[in-house]
């Protein structure tokens, strides 16, 4: 009998060839609103593997219920839906598919960045909507990035290339916060690790770190106050490493410039939610991998994970916890 893999949401088609090319049995969740708890475990029970999206909630329920399972393939390089310790219990190796989105959320970090300190939004309304009767001096002044400094907090893959394109694309000076030293790094910007604090001092504020239980709001009241008046704050991680009811008071008041965020807490935000009525955030709904280029890319790794993982091979690339 053929080994079955469900997808709990369309993704690119590179990997359904690939998987259906190695004689496994494909079965996609086609619905437009994604499936609940509930329907993955059903689904995962009629399943040897998964491929899963960041937003499904794979928690020690789902490990109890679903421990057949071979391998499970997460399609993100993040696994923080996913309760590692339960699945490494049960034995079920967990792919993410790291690398081939670097660029892309950089790419789009650099994108909220540009957007916020040069009013593009506003300026576009203005625009569109018949208020540009005049070439204005005085109007939609911006912020320039140069000499600027950026703090990263997080310096991984992504970090370090949201790094790079600011140094050498916008003359921006790299200040850093991680876990560790990165030797190349200091070599780089001739600079060092700094503390959190210092970090948080910088003209531009971006998150790159896992979401975890020491980095869960890591920007709060205490850290945001720490900022500039006149700062960026920029967000391509994960929702919760913000407590938004804090960044939503720094906002209103003015205690900073403004915000970009690409995720949020929860996803999706509620049209509703009091961000939403601020002049001077910009929210994205969690695109910062998607390119065509990242996004097949990511599908074929997801997919040979899928069939490494039900050959009981290693993964193409996998998580511990
Ligand atoms: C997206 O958020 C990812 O982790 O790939």
């Amino acid at each position: 009998m053929k080994d079955k893999v469900f997808i709990t949401r369309e993704i690119p088609s590179v990997a359904t060839e690939l998987l259906k090319e190695n004689n496994i049995e494909v079965d996609t969740w086609t619905d437009l609103a994604p499936p609940t708890k509930e329907e993955i475990i059903q689904e995962g029970q009629k399943a040897q593997a998964i491929i899963s999206m960041v937003s499904d909630p794979l928690d020690k329920v789902f490990f109890e219920s679903c421990s057949h399972l071979k391998v499970i393939s997460n399609f993100a390089v993040g696994v923080n839906n996913i309760d590692l310790k339960t699945a490494s219990k049960k034995n079920i190796p967990i792919g993410n598919t790291p690398d081939v989105l670097t660029d892309a959320t950089a790419d789009l970090a650099l994108c909220l960045l540009l957007a916020l300190s040069r009013n593009l939004l506003p300026s576009i309304k203005n625009a569109k909507e018949g208020d540009w009767r005049r070439w204005e001096p005085l109007g939609f002044l911006g912020t320039a990035l140069q000499k600027k400094s950026l703090g990263i907090i997080g310096m991984g893959r992504i970090g370090q290339s949201f790094a790079k394109k600011c140094h050498f694309g916008l003359g921006m000076n790299i200040v850093y916060h991680s876990r560790n030293d990165i030797p190349h790094v200091n070599e780089e910007y001739k600079i060092q690790k700094s503390s959190l604090e210092e970090t948080l001092r910088s003209d531009v504020v971006s998150i790159h770190c896992d979401l975890n239980s020491s980095t869960k709001h890591l920007m709060n009241r205490r850290t945001f106050s720490l900022m500039k008046k006149e700062a960026y704050f920029i967000n391509t991680s994960r929702g919760e490493v913000v407590d938004q009811k804090d960044l939503f008071e720094v906002l209103k008041n003015n205690k900073i410039k403004g915000a970009g965020l690409d995720v949020t807490s929860p996803e999706p935000l509620p049209p509703t939610d009091e961000l939403f009525g601020l002049e001077n955030i910009i929210i994205t709904p969690h695109i910062a991998s998607a390119t065509k280029e990242a996004r097949d890319q990511m599908a074929t790794i997801a997919a040979k994970n899928v069939i490494l993982g039900l050959r009981g091979q290693e993964l193409l690339h996998s998580v511990t916890s």
